[in-house]
């Protein structure tokens, strides 16, 4: 009994090891925390139950069976994040470079599958340079067992990713289908291959941080969702990130009340909107003002900045937020801004939360480079998005709404439950200027005529009533008593119960 207690103490240390010391001052020197580390302080202290650390790889090739660590590269098991569950996985890049073998995808799978079994998120930290070579296709099997359960938890059990060093192959691609990913700058990289094949391949001399860095992703290419300085501050906001979302499909997300009142008015709102309409203004001061506590975690903060996305709550329930930015292209939803709200829009249906948008859009991006790019199917996600979903959805157009893009921001058509308008909305099918150059081309040589006729056209559509007229707005409301309304609307929606026909599954326009 000694004897095995002793091996039992020695497999764990060993496990705990890692790679060794020098592996984990080499991953300190960089600025990174290693696997274990990661996990103390994501979970809740001493919340966290390991599995698997026993578990060993089976390769023989390339001298590997000489060379076998407890655990073999990924810490996982689950704990807990402010009392509420989750499991996690943490990939140990002192071990082959957490690279996955089999085994080590057979235990991201263990834990995957219990998650779906109970119910709980999965949370797991990508340190890898993705499938281990030396393993060939039974790591490649591996990483596709890995992706098949991606698939299957989509949508039932939220799934965030944490990018916390270089990640190539199967280690970018399983997080890809994840709800979200997060990086830390200037240590994670994601990226198909690396910059030597790159260069062997395509003759690109690229570094690692402009192939794939947290900037690249979060800006660029819209991959990543947020960065964050360090490993610790990327670990503690996933802790409050959490506290935004349920546990599961069927869970609500937990009720956080604090001191702000659900009635609380805001009289600096009646004097945002600037005199001129074609002034910007700042989209989210509104936000901070109308939800709880002026606390809102913004997503894609970098990527497609003329739309903005987010959590927050409204009297202690979480909401997501979609709102047309005036700052950045007038607002103008574009190919990416779409893509961007589509993707957080059905992640809120697929998971209960609650949308709340706010509408200052002067139509689609124009132009060549838009049609070329395939705007016409980029935009009809959001419309698809926003026409499928059946969490409560209350809307507030603050200023213009026009055109197709009206249709598109959770209007009343597109089943929006509540929908508001600021008295100085504007809903027509385009501004005043362009519509009078169509209908009016005749009296394009004369000015004055056009300007009255400019004039004629914004005193008849310029405002909120034609739209209230027809029931296509619930009430024109006094902007400092926006907070107060969403939060008795979404009260009252609170038992909300839509359901879209049976089919086995819609076909988004991709
Ligand atoms: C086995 C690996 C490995 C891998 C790294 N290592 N990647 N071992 N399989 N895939 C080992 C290295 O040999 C090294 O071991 C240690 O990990 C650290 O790696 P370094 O290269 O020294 O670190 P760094 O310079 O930081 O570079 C990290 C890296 C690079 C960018 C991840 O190692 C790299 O490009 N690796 C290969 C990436 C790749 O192409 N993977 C295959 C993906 S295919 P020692 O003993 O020297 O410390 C895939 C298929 C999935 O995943 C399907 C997708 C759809």
């Amino acid at each position: 009994m000694h004897d095995i207690l002793q091996q039992l103490e020695a497999k764990r240390a060993a496990a705990r090891l890692g790679g060794g010391e020098k592996r984990i001052a080499a991953q300190h020197a960089k600025g990174k925390l290693t696997a274990r580390e990661r996990l103390e302080l994501l979970l809740d202290e001493g919340s966290f139950e390991e599995w698997d650390m026993c578990v060993e790889h089976r390769c023989l090739d390339f001298g590997m069976q000489a060379n076998k660590v407890p655990g073999d590269g990924v810490v996982t098991g689950y704990g807990m994040i402010n009392g509420r569950l989750v499991f996690v996985f943490s990939q140990d890049f002192t071990v082959f470079g957490g690279a996955l073998s089999e085994a080590h995808a057979e235990k991201i799978c263990k834990v995957m599958d219990q998650a779906m079994k109970v119910g709980a998120p999965v949370i797991g930290i990508n340190d890898s340079g993705g499938a281990r070579i030396q393993e060939g296709v039974a790591s490649l099997g591996g990483y596709a067992e890995v992706f098949q359960r991606n698939v299957l938890a989509s949508g039932v059990v939220p799934q965030i990713s944490l990018i916390m060093g270089p990640c190539a192959g199967g280690a970018v691609y399983s997080p890809a289908m994840t709800d979200f990913i997060f990086m830390v700058r200037d240590s994670s990289y994601m990226f198909v291959t690396g910059p030597e094949v790159v260069k062997t391949v395509t003759h690109e001399e690229v570094t690692a941080e402009q192939l794939g860095g947290a900037a690249t992703h979060t800006g660029r290419s819209g991959v990543a969702d947020l960065a964050f300085d360090n490993d610790v501050e990327a670990i503690l906001m996933t802790r409050r990130f959490f506290n935004y979302l349920p546990l599961n499909n069927r869970d609500q997300a937990p009720l956080r009340k604090g001191g702000d009142a659900a009635e609380r008015l805001d009289p600096s709102l009646d004097t945002l909107i600037p005199d001129n309409p074609n002034q910007p203004y700042d989209m989210g001061e509104l936000i901070l003002k109308v939800v709880d506590d002026g606390d809102f975690f913004e997503i894609q903060p970098e990527n497609a900045r003329n739309i903005i996305v987010g959590f927050a709550r409204m009297d202690g329930r979480s909401v997501g937020i979609v709102a047309n930015n005036p700052q950045v292209l007038a607002g103008c939803l574009d190919i990416k801004s779409s893509i961007k709200a589509a993707r957080f829009v059905r992640f809120c249906d697929a998971f209960g939360i609650p949308v709340v948008t706010f509408v200052d859009v002067p139509g689609f991006m124009p132009g060549t480079a838009q049609e070329y790019g395939g705007i016409i199917k980029h935009g009809a996600k959001l419309l698809y998005a926003y026409a499928e979903c059946t969490v409560p959805k209350v809307t507030v157009i603050t200023r213009k709404a026009y055109g197709g893009a009206y249709d598109v921001m959770s209007s009343k058509h597109l089943r929006g439950d509540v929908n508001f308008a600021w008295p100085n909305a504007e809903i027509a099918v385009m501004g005043a200027k362009g519509a009078v150059e169509i209908i009016f081309r005749e009296d394009k040589g004369d000015p004055a005529k056009l300007a009255a006729r400019e004039a004629e056209y914004k005193a008849r559509f310029a405002n909120p009533f034609v739209a209230g007229a027809r029931g296509y707005i619930d009430d024109v409301i006094h902007p400092r008593e926006t907070r107060k309304r969403i939060c008795r609307s979404l009260a009252m929606l609170k038992d909300k119960a839509l359901a879209n026909p049976w089919r086995k599954h819609g076909n988004i326009p991709l």
